[in-house]
């Protein structure tokens, strides 16, 4: 078993109080981690404050190749990462060591692009100023509380860890529960890196106990963080700092067209369902489709979520359990509530504790919660509705905003109809995803605030810093 100790001004904290972080698979305990007390908090955070103005003025190629070594030790250690992200999440091992390189490859993009983000040098003379020359450079935000979902621990953590310190800002950094072991072994390897004292800092803890004391720190001058719609609406009241980014849930909907190549797309659809076992924001969470093509389309779902190998992540099957008994409790309450009202179930509805069999619910209707709510799981309604602008509406008609997807071969009434849809964005004939990660990802409504990616990290963590000449 693994214990790994938070971290605090480059240096391991032992307090005596341990999390214990449950593996979803078999219930044992695949680890401990540190719960740290409020005191402990304070520190983090004065000791990030303190250290941020000698970060920002250390050269920035000289933090590009600091970055760059951390990057060699994941390199180094990139299946360890991936056995433990397995061993706290359920993802199965294949898919954990995606994840481990698909990071590695956003942090050389994001150190690549570091480079680039040259001052704005201007002139005064359109606007009446003839004598004036402005130069406005990026300049580090200060402290940036990093709070990061379970669901992607190790590249979500690091889509907001490595653009913050890059650019010269000092980070706090709060992992999800589950998903703690990966983002205090991110602590071990920023030591093993030689990480200047107090620039990163890994807060361990439950996020109900100790939540509300991390947002609240007057030290902190921006916070990015993903997770689910309450806790990022709660961060939003409580906060310490208006500058907020925010990546919430989805309720991602696949229109399917009537000239859909459905042997094609319904691979697409499915993949998008149910990678990581639909616990993906951008997860296809609903298929809106019309009776003439659900017919041909329905049962080539069901032949495809049928093959799904179902059961141990250690053995790389597609569906493993979902994070928790709660999440399962949750997702079957949403599949009971259809089926009361007279949807039907085509396959799955199969629950082993928290494993969730790949469920195909079709006649969903709009009274129904699974219409509408974001089951976080192995679940996939469809939704017949015979109008095009009808389709569009119940798209429209969520809370939600993140991503949505389009299946249609007429290529120009797949963009109008892309561009009808209220969503960060929408994919033409494509399942809906965040990657690749250097493209704008952000949602609208309910689903978040401020853009994420490559470039757009870099730009929201840092703000403009401004010298006019006079002459
Ligand atoms: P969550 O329960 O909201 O937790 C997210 C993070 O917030 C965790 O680190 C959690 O710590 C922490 N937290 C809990 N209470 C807090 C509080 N009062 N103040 C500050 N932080 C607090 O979400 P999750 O279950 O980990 O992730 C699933 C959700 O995230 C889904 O809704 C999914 O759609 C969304 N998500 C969105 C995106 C996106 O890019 N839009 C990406 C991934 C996931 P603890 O774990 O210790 O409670
Ligand atoms: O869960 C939210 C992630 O940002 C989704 O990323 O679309 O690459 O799976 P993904």
């Amino acid at each position: 078993m693994i214990n790994y100790k938070a971290l605090i001004n480059g240096e391991f904290i032992d307090n005596g109080n341990w999390l214990e972080i449950y593996d979803p698979y078999n219930n044992e305990v695949a680890g401990k981690v540190t719960a740290l007390k409020p005191e402990d908090i304070e520190k983090a955070f004065m000791f990030a404050r303190n250290a941020q103005e000698n970060w920002e003025n250390v050269d920035l190629i000289t933090r590009i190749k600091l970055m760059n070594d951390f990057k060699n030790l994941i390199e180094k250690n990139k299946n360890e990462i991936a056995k433990i992200m397995t061993s706290e999440i359920s993802k199965n091992l294949k898919e954990s060591l995606t994840e481990v390189e698909r990071t590695i490859e956003l942090i050389e993009y994001t150190l690549e692009e570091a480079k680039r983000m040259e001052p704005l040098a201007l002139t005064g003379e359109g606007i009446g100023a003839k004598n004036k020359i402005g130069i406005f450079s990026r300049v580090a935000k200060g402290v940036v509380l990093a709070i990061s979902p379970f669901n992607y621990p190790f590249n979500l953590a690091l889509a907001k860890i490595i653009p913050a310190l890059v650019m010269g800002n000092t980070v706090v950094f709060k992992p999800a529960t589950a998903g703690s072991l990966v983002g205090a072994y991110i602590g071990k390897l920023s030591i093993e890196a030689k990480f200047p004292k107090g620039i990163f800092n890994v807060v361990t803890g439950r996020g109900r106990e100790i939540g509300d004391i991390i947002t609240s720190n007057k030290e902190i001058d921006m916070i990015s963080f993903t997770g689910s719609v309450p806790i990022g609406k709660n961060i939003k009241e409580k906060a310490s700092t208006k500058d907020l980014v925010l990546e919430l849930g989805g309720k991602d909907p696949a229109l399917v067209l009537d000239d859909s190549k459905l042997e094609n797309w319904s691979k697409q659809i499915v993949d998008g369902a149910f990678g990581y076992s639909g616990q993906r924001c951008t997860a296809i969470k609903r298929v809106i489709t019309t009776n003439k093509i659900a017919d041909k389309l329905v049962p080539m779902l069901k032949s495809q979520i049928e093959s799904l190998t179902v059961g141990s992540p250690y053995e790389n099957k597609a569906i493993t359990p979902v994070i928790d008994q709660k999440s399962a409790d949750f997702i079957k309450g949403l599949i009971d509530d259809s089926v009361s009202k007279k949807a039907k179930v085509l396959c799955g509805n199969k629950f082993e504790n928290n494993l969730v069999y790949p469920t195909l619910i079709d006649n969903v209707t709009l009274d129904m919660r699974v219409a509408w709510e974001e089951p976080f799981g192995p679940v996939l309604p469809i939704i017949r509705i015979d109008d095009l602008n009808e389709m569009i509406k119940i798209a429209n008609d969520s809370e939600f905003g993140l991503q949505a997807s389009v299946f249609c071969s007429d290529i120009s009434n797949a963009i109008n109809v892309a561009k009808k849809i209220k969503a960060g964005t929408v994919n033409i004939n494509g399942k809906s995803q965040r990657g690749p990660d250097c493209f704008p990802f952000l949602g609208i409504k309910d689903s978040g605030q401020g853009v994420q990616g490559v470039r757009e990290s870099l730009l929201s963590m840092t703000r403009y810093s401004g010298i006019v000449i006079n002459y």
